[in-house]
């Protein structure tokens, strides 16, 4: 059975999520940006009510406030103590369970480094020849013949989950509703029931697979799992099927929800400005400044989360206790006492660091994962699909999406 290339509770959740209207949210972030850095959401004003509504229920909500610039957005990640993860858990641990997503220091630490080692860049080399450049393959053998694709649908959709189901060890033909669980675990503020149903689903049949390993041990990451010891003051015990379960239901909407828009958005860029495309066909060695600026410009996820555990002050602004911090990462990424024209796309701009994989002690796992499949997979189109350029006969592709952003689709032509 190949991946699913009909993925209904992908397009419901793209759909919720605000793709296929076209929206830019930088002209707004920007101008949020020149007011303060960091400002409170003003309830009332999301909701569309007057400034003296009685809020209700609403009332008893925690204050919100939003970090927009660069300094803002970094400072409030790096202070891990004063801005803490565990504001996921009631909604995000409802479905993964307790992963380190929503974790603390030193908790956090303990388990982060149990499975870091596997996602080192020195372990992405075997990933790569082993599992990446074969799947990336299969995927364009469909349809290379053909002189078209949708590359959203018949490539970037689907490569990252059949990848990291083969790092998971995980039979080739589960991977299609391995995939729609894990979209629909993601899809969990638009439709809870069907979340949690999922998160018991994926609960079931990953123990299944853990019990296994246990016995039979094999070169996956189930097995890393399975047999990893954790350290904590100074006890060791194996995991325990929760927090191995809890760690395997993150990653496949970490990686493959991200990676997928990462490599959509930057063949956005390079196919709508067919100078940059022609520059880096031309010279590979620009690819890697040419995926950076992609995650810059348009990052995969806009938004993140964070709740004071202290009054606290960030850029100047008074943040109370128990205060959820909306972390614009994709505003930061705009910040123009940054970076000149910043919501252009140009690969040739001097390499600064950008917070699309976050920052501190919750940076993305999984960063050097992205940037080796988004290498591989540009490569390969570049190899394989001579010329490769935007269907003439297509309207034009365009990111869209509030949170979460790519395009919906990616028309190409070439020979
Ligand atoms: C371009 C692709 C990617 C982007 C833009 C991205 C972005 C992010 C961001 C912003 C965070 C921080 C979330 C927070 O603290 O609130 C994060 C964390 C994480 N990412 Fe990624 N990610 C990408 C790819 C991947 C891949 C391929 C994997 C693994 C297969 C992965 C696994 C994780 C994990 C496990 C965490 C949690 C780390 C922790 O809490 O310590 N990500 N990612």
């Amino acid at each position: 059975m190949q991946p699913t290339t009909e993925p209904d509770p992908f397009e419901e959740f793209n759909r919720a999520m605000g793709a296929g209207r076209i929206q830019d949210p930088y002209p707004n972030l920007a101008e949020r940006r020149r007011e303060a850095p960091v400002s409170p959401a003003d309830i009332r004003a999301l909701m569309g009510l007057a400034a003296d509504a009685d809020l209700g229920d609403f009332g008893d909500m925690p204050p919100v406030f939003t970090a927009y610039s660069f300094e803002a957005v970094q400072q409030c990640l790096r202070d891990g103590e004063t801005f803490s993860s565990s504001g996921y858990a009631p909604v995000m641990g409802e479905v993964f369970g307790h992963s380190i997503l929503e974790m603390d220091e030193p908790e956090h630490h303990h388990y982060r480094s149990l499975i870091q080692q596997a996602f080192s860049r020195k372990a992405m080399e075997r990933w790569e020849s082993d599992v990446v450049g074969p799947v990336v393959d299969a995927h364009i053998d469909e349809f290379v013949d053909e002189g078209r694709a949708d590359l959203v649908r018949q490539l970037t959709f689907p490569f990252p989950v059949t990848v990291i189901g083969h790092m998971l060890g995980l039979p080739y033909d589960d991977l299609a509703q391995f995939h729609r669980w894990a979209v629909e675990l993601i899809s969990v503020s638009i439709d809870y029931e069907k979340a949690v149903r999922a998160s018991k689903l994926l609960y079931d049949y990953f123990k299944g697979i853990i019990d296994e390993r246990r016995v039979a041990p094999a070169e996956d990451l189930i097995s890393v799992l399975a047999l990893a010891e954790l350290h904590e003051g100074g006890e060791r015990h194996r995991l325990n099927d929760d927090e191995i379960i809890a760690f395997l239901r993150l990653l496949l909407p970490a990686g493959a929800e991200t990676t997928y828009r990462s490599s959509s958005n930057l063949l956005t860029g390079l196919l709508t400005h067919p100078d940059q495309l022609d520059a880096v066909r031309a010279d590979r060695s620009l690819l890697p400044q040419a995926i950076e600026e992609a995650l810059r410009w348009e990052a995969p996820l806009l938004l993140i989360q964070r709740l004071a555990t202290r009054d606290t002050e960030l850029c100047g602004v008074a943040i109370p206790e128990g205060a959820v911090v909306a972390v614009a990462v994709g505003s930061a990424n705009h910040d123009e006492t940054r970076w000149d024209r910043p919501d252009e796309f140009d690969i040739f701009r001097e390499p600064q660091q950008h917070l699309a994989f976050a920052f501190g002690p919750h940076m993305c796992l999984g960063m050097h994962l992205a940037r080796m499949e988004t290498t591989v997979v540009m490569n390969r189109v570049f190899d394989r699909l001579p010329e490769v350029r935007v269907d003439p006969d297509a309207p034009p592709p365009h990111i869209t999406g509030m949170t979460f952003r790519s395009p919906p689709t990616l028309p190409v032509v070439w020979g």
